[in-house]
């Protein structure tokens, strides 16, 4: 893997607060990010808000206010939400950064220039929620499916991008991995697109009242989509981040609803502009809550401030991310939060760790002056922990955050039957079956840095000072 990484995810809309679908791919965002950190590689954390179009516009209208107001009260709470969850971006932009705006219409314009961009009268289902066109077929009881909401027929002359001109040599590079799409069925579905009419599209709509203008017809505006794509490759505008994007490996974080414009679209724009694709594209499971799609109608939305006040940074940081595999959908049950807690955090990590700290304590076990390795005697653990070890580094590498925290959770039962097994508080000499619980704890507080980044200070500081301290009350 190259040392540079550009690690990205999809840019939030700014109609509504977060909510802990946003939080979930961030989160897994920050993970990674910390994860190759500690492994000597540069990495570039891109996050931020998508702040243009119509969605945008007719909420602001509908609560009075302007587009730049709505935009700039929420784009904050995507970044206060994100400092709760102890989320460290490197950058987070804003499509209404004047910078993003002027770097947009330089890539519009040099579409152009390349012959991609074509006129078209047009005539269409328009889609607000989605910001896109839909197709009849699309349609159920001729309503948006995801919104519930009649399309608007449109019709109107729009500039079109000759999107079918680039499907081969993009659907070529999925199939040969030049452009990576994980995991598996995310990229047996996006070569099932292709399969399927995929058509020019419009990268312009006739004047939207809150978007950029398109530099070459001021009657048009950029599409949103076109907009907020490439906030990838503007980033921060600064010379580091090009060299990011130019040399380094680019990895794209999303879910399966924005596939299409990601793996389809985006290469496809990227190949008419002459300009390099990303390296990887991981598509996460799209979740549900308590068995429904989250929606304001029907109240369920989770606003992961509310965890964090509940069980704590950490404890929500562990949370959402052990629901179920990263790669796939799943259902995410509120009342399991608490048993969970309670189970993991509270009963498995945290007695652990005071049960270890009690013991060392107890007998007077100190760990080696001067922070040298703790010893470990036992075969069995050394294998147990190094076998973790690794299979969690495999894990991590293939994004498999939910199956690394599988593995130290099962090394912490390991060590729980260690204990019981050796009775350390009935034997003459404790100080091995100590010593190798001592190595075992430091160890787990390596792996779950990432995941838990104070947790894993707390515990390495306790070790050291040999004071226990909750680390996970009960709830
Ligand atoms: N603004 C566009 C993205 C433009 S990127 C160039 C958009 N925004 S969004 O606010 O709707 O966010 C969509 C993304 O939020 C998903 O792709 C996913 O990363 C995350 N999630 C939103 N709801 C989710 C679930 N229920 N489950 C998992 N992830 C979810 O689309």
């Amino acid at each position: 893997m190259e040392k540079r990484i550009l690690i990205t995810t999809p840019i939030y809309y700014v109609n509504d607060k977060p909510h802990i679908g946003h939080a979930y791919t961030t989160l897994a965002a920050d993970v990674l990010t910390r994860f190759f950190r500690a492994q000597k590689k540069e990495v570039f954390f891109l996050t931020g808000t998508d702040e243009h179009g119509a969605k945008i516009a007719e909420t602001a209208k509908a609560l009075r206010i302007t587009p730049k107001e709505l935009c700039d009260k929420n784009s904050e709470l995507f970044k206060e939400a994100w400092k709760n969850l102890n989320i460290k971006y490197d950058y987070f932009i804003r499509t209404t950064d004047k910078r993003h705006e002027e770097a947009v219409k330089k890539f519009v314009e040099r579409l152009k220039e390349k012959g991609a961009i074509y006129e078209k009268e047009y005539a269409g289902l328009y889609c607000t929620g989605c910001e896109k066109f839909l197709t009849e077929k699309e349609l159920t009881d001729g309503l948006c499916p995801d919104h519930k909401t009649k399309p608007e027929k449109v019709s109107e002359k729009n500039y079109f991008f000759k999107l079918r001109d680039y499907l081969k040599e993009v659907e070529n590079l999925i199939k040969n991995n030049k452009l990576k799409i994980g995991p598996e069925n995310a990229k047996k579905e996006t070569l099932g697109l292709f399969k399927q009419s995929l058509d020019d599209f419009s990268i312009s709509r006739q004047k939207v009242a809150w978007g950029i203008d398109l530099p070459f017809d001021k009657n048009q505006t950029v599409y949103v989509w076109v907009d907020a794509l490439l906030n990838y490759y503007t980033g921060d505008g600064s010379k580091k981040f090009e060299r990011y994007w130019e040399k380094g490996q680019v990895i794209h974080l999303l879910a399966k609803d924005i596939l299409k414009f990601h793996a389809i679209y985006w290469p496809a724009m990227l190949l008419a502009a002459d300009k390099k694709l990303p390296s990887k594209e991981f598509i996460h499971g799209f979740f549900t809550i308590n068995g429904q799609k989250m929606s304001k109608t029907l109240g369920n939305i989770i606003d992961p401030n509310d965890l964090v006040d509940k069980f704590g940074v950490e404890a929500t940081r562990y949370l959402l991310l052990s629901q179920f595999p990263f790669g796939q959908d799943g259902d995410v049950q509120e009342n399991r939060f608490i048993e969970k807690y309670n189970a993991d955090l509270a009963n498995g990590l945290g007695n652990l760790v005071a049960r270890v700290l009690t013991l060392a304590t107890k007998f007077k076990i100190n760990p080696p002056a001067g922070g040298q390795k703790l010893k470990v005697s036992d075969k069995n653990i050394k294998n147990k922990v190094s076998e973790t070890q690794k299979n969690c580094e495999k894990d991590m590498e293939g994004f498999k955050l939910y199956e690394v925290l599988e593995e130290v959770w099962k090394l912490i039962g390991f060590c729980d039957g260690y204990i019981e097994q050796e009775k350390p508080w009935k034997n003459p000499k404790p100080e091995k079956a100590i010593n190798n619980l001592l190595y075992c704890i430091s160890e787990i507080a390596n792996l779950i840095t990432p995941f838990l980044p104070e947790t894993s200070e707390k515990i390495k500081n306790q070790i050291k000072s040999q004071k226990t301290g909750i680390l996970f009350p009960r709830i």
